[in-house]
């Protein structure tokens, strides 16, 4: 029989414990943390209670400062507990927290859609909202099938996918995600993609460049192309960045040849900016750098400045007019979340695009970039650093074992954790995918805690390195 669980009993802890300890045990005690192998943190690997964050820095309940170089997961645009989106949030709270979004509608919503429609690229001028970023991926994927079929051509039932790609961890958008250590497991009950082989530059031949070699790549799509096409929905990728699959960049020229196959075969074009979008990649969204307009647009993380959790998939005039029909046609849209549409996300993400009208961002973070871009220079020159590459304000340190063959260090090793462990002793998160060490920080750092960032960076790569 299931023992009742014992209340965190205070009494016993040691006097000497302290307060990160007493949460940290409480947590273990019932919690069930993503991305993690839970045994981790019986042994080196600490959980972290935050009590507060200011700006780009999280303060533990010990008292101790990490510069979060990872914006707690990409989400986070202009600092922790940011005092404008906080306020616009408080007076939201004493207005409406949430009503159904099925019959009724809000003002916040309404010009959510009205500004995201009028900042994203042309054509994108109908705006449905979900929940998080994965759920934003059910959404387009659902909603270019079920387009095709509406047109009659129900036999479209599959999805492109790039190699190394990432859309999130549900069922369907983990069926067009192509990570191993995410989809490995779960492979038998995914749907299964056409995998296109990435545009990803890191493999470019020697000499090659990072255009040619998107080039070569789009001859490989069109191959799929010629052969799948008529049961194919959706091309769907990350546009500029392949985020969680290890920071792999390619070149815009990608993006417009892609719309322009997807133009020719008969398919959807789903660029998922849910990582990339508002600002990332140094344009307010990363198709920006192509000059495209894709039929669907999957935005999160950022959307809130890091608040709440919210996605939008914005889509086509004409993607929309497929679905709009007298109701015994049953040509409606089905997908609904108890929470589309919450007010309170819908304001944060209102003071967000506020911030961005206000204030020059995308100006002041180019001024960023390149001081990062000065700092991790030297790294290009290191026996242990296959590649360093920035877009914007993502940089990543590609770490091999074997700088001449580009020989990784065999996962196991964990020495990406190596240099997790060392951030967090000396006030860092930085949080490597693999071997792989990137810095994604909130717009809001100044040049001095870039430096720290990269300072405690490479004395973490050392570390890392030095160990068999
Ligand atoms: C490109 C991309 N798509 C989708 C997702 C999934 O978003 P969420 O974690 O909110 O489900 C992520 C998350 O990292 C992502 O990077």
């Amino acid at each position: 029989m299931r023992q009742p669980a014992p209340n965190p009993d205070h009494t016993r802890m040691s006097p000497n414990e302290s307060r990160n300890q007493t949460l940290a045990a409480r947590d273990l005690r019932h919690l069930w943390h993503p991305c993690t192998q839970m045994h981790d943190h019986a042994g080196a690997v600490p959980l972290l209670p935050i009590v507060r964050g200011e700006g780009p820095w999280l303060v533990d309940a010990d008292g101790r400062r990490y510069l979060d170089g990872i914006s707690s997961w990409w989400t986070n645009l202009f600092g922790h507990a940011n005092p404008r989106i906080g306020a616009a949030l408080k007076e939201q709270l004493d207005t409406l927290e949430h009503v159904i979004f099925a019959g009724f509608t809000h003002e916040p919503a309404i010009e959510l859609a009205e500004r995201l429609a009028a900042i994203t690229p042309a054509g994108l001028e109908r705006v449905f909202l979900a929940d998080n970023g994965s759920a934003a991926i059910e959404v387009a994927l659902k909603m270019s099938f079920h387009y095709w079929l509406n047109q009659g051509r129900g036999q479209k039932t599959r999805f492109i996918a790039l190699s190394g790609s990432y859309h999130g961890e549900t069922l369907g958008a983990l069926s067009v995600s192509d990570v191993a250590l995410y989809r490995k497991t779960y492979a038998p009950l995914l749907l299964t993609p056409i995998l296109a082989p990435s545009p990803d530059a890191y493999d470019a031949e020697a000499g090659e460049s990072a255009e040619a070699y998107a080039a070569r790549r789009l001859g490989d799509l069109r191959a799929l192309l010629e052969r799948h096409a008529h049961e194919t929905c959706a091309v769907i990728v990350e546009p500029l960045v392949q985020c969680a699959g290890g920071m792999r960049m390619y070149h815009p020229s990608y993006l417009s040849g892609l719309r322009a196959l997807c133009d020719e075969f008969g398919v959807h074009f789903i660029a998922d900016e849910i990582a990339v979008g508002f600002g990332r990649t140094g344009t307010l969204f990363a198709c920006e750098q192509a000059g495209v307009s894709p039929d669907f647009m999957c935005l999160s993380k950022g959307l809130t400045g890091g608040f709440l959790p919210l996605s939008a998939v914005l889509t086509t005039e004409p993607v929309y007019e497929a679905f709009y029909a007298e109701y015994n046609a049953g040509k409606a849209f089905l997908h609904s979340h108890s929470y589309t549409g919450n007010p309170l996300a819908c304001r944060a993400a209102l003071a967000t695009l506020d911030i961005f009208r206000d204030e020059p961002v995308l100006e002041r973070n180019r001024v960023l970039a390149a001081h990062l871009a000065r700092r991790l220079a030297p790294l290009r020159e290191h026996a242990h650093v296959a590649d360093v590459r920035q877009t914007g304000m993502i940089a990543a340190v590609e770490l091999v074992r074997d700088k001449a063959t580009r020989a990784p260090y065999p996962p196991e090793e964990r020495r990406g954790l190596r240099v997790y462990l060392h951030g967090l002793e000396h006030g860092a998160l930085l949080r490597p995918l693999g071997n792989v060490v990137y810095f994604m920080p909130p717009y809001v750092v100044s040049t001095d805690e870039l430096d720290h960032l990269v300072d405690v960076a490479i004395a973490g790569i050392e570390r890392a390195i030095a160990q068999p």
